[in-house]
């Protein structure tokens, strides 16, 4: 009987934004990431006799076109590991229906190791890393549990994430501030291709990320959480003006957005440690410590109505369950 994988999702501090490979999901940079606690996805896999993959989500049983980039991703793994056996796959993701967390980065991870524990493909987490990577990119960070760093590479062995030791814990919590709206959405894989096609700045976002990871690593080696915000928000908003700067020129943010991010400007004037980040959505991820949390949630709170908040702390990497 097969375990149930477990994969946390993460929250990239320096983003991924633009691939040099669209099939192997090879990133034009490094990226840099936190694996939360608070949303994962659970994944069973059981080979079964049928020339069809079956894939349940949330017990519900998807069709043709909900699960084909699952049905490619399975394809993909049996190319990789020489096998021709076919699945029923099981998940649930545990993510707050609107926690407004992306649940590729958790679900790819999950049915990476779903299939290795089913297929006893025996992988080591590097090996695990490009697996998920082959699903979704971010899904590579979500192997290893806290602060982890995705290594571009230059082809599919080298393009792998690892995990960045820290002596002892770090004071940094994240509040996620979900604007309640269903916005039509652009997803991660066009809108990075659409900024590395038309953005005159793309060039310079490649540069910058370099400079940005060297700084971060330090920052986190002297659990300095102030120094991670400032670079973190900076990297997010270097990574929206590419949305805003392609041709034709799009954004994730919502008015609500733009709010919040004027309230954490008014928060830090105050001294009040928050600093934002934000993936290909309008949600808004606020990096706080315990002590300024309260402070931000109760803040954000008065000061908008429509948004709920979520609190995430730093999380562990695959289980077997
Ligand atoms: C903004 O990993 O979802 O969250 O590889 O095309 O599946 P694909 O993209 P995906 O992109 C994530 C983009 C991001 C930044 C990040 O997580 O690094």
């Amino acid at each position: 009987m097969s375990k149930t994988a477990r994969a946390y999702t993460n929250i990239a501090l320096i983003k991924y934004w633009g691939k040099k490979n669209q099939t192997l999901k090879l990133p034009y940079t490094n990226s840099l990431s936190l694996t939360l606690d608070r949303f994962y996805t659970d994944t069973k896999a059981c080979v079964i006799n049928n020339d069809q993959d079956i894939i349940y989500l949330n017990q519900t049983l998807l069709d043709q076109t909900q699960s084909q980039r699952i049905r490619n991703y399975l394809d993909t793994i049996r190319q990789m590991y020489s096998f021709n056996e076919h699945f029923q796959i099981d998940t649930v993701n545990h993510v707050p229906t609107s926690a407004g967390f992306a649940s590729s980065a958790s679900g790819f991870a999950a049915l990476a190791a779903a299939i290795n524990e089913t297929k006893q493909l025996n992988l080591d987490k590097k090996q695990l890393s490009i697996l998920a990577r082959n699903g979704s990119g971010s899904a590579s960070r979500s192997i290893y549990g806290g602060f982890v760093e995705w290594i571009a590479g230059s082809d599919n062995e080298t393009s792998f994430a690892q995990p960045i030791e820290t002596e002892s814990e770090i004071d940094l919590t994240i509040l996620s501030v979900v604007i309640n709206k269903n916005v039509k959405k652009i997803s991660s894989t066009v809108g990075m291709e659409n900024s590395v096609k038309s953005s005159p700045f793309y060039p310079n976002w490649v540069t910058l990320v370099a400079s940005e990871i060297k700084e971060i690593k330090q920052a986190i080696a002297k659990k300095d959480v102030q120094k991670i915000g400032e670079i973190a928000e900076h990297n997010a908003m270097s990574m929206h003006a590419l949305t805003l700067s392609a041709n034709p020129s799009f954004t994730y943010f919502e008015p609500e957005t733009i709010k919040i991010l004027q309230i954490i400007h008014e928060l830090r004037q105050k001294g009040i440690l928050a600093y934002a980040t934000i993936d290909a959505g309008p949600n808004v991820k606020i990096i706080c410590t315990k002590e300024s949390l309260k402070q931000v949630q109760k803040y954000i709170e008065e000061q908008l109505s429509n948004v709920t908040c979520v609190v995430a702390n730093i999380g562990s990497g695959i289980q077997y369950i």
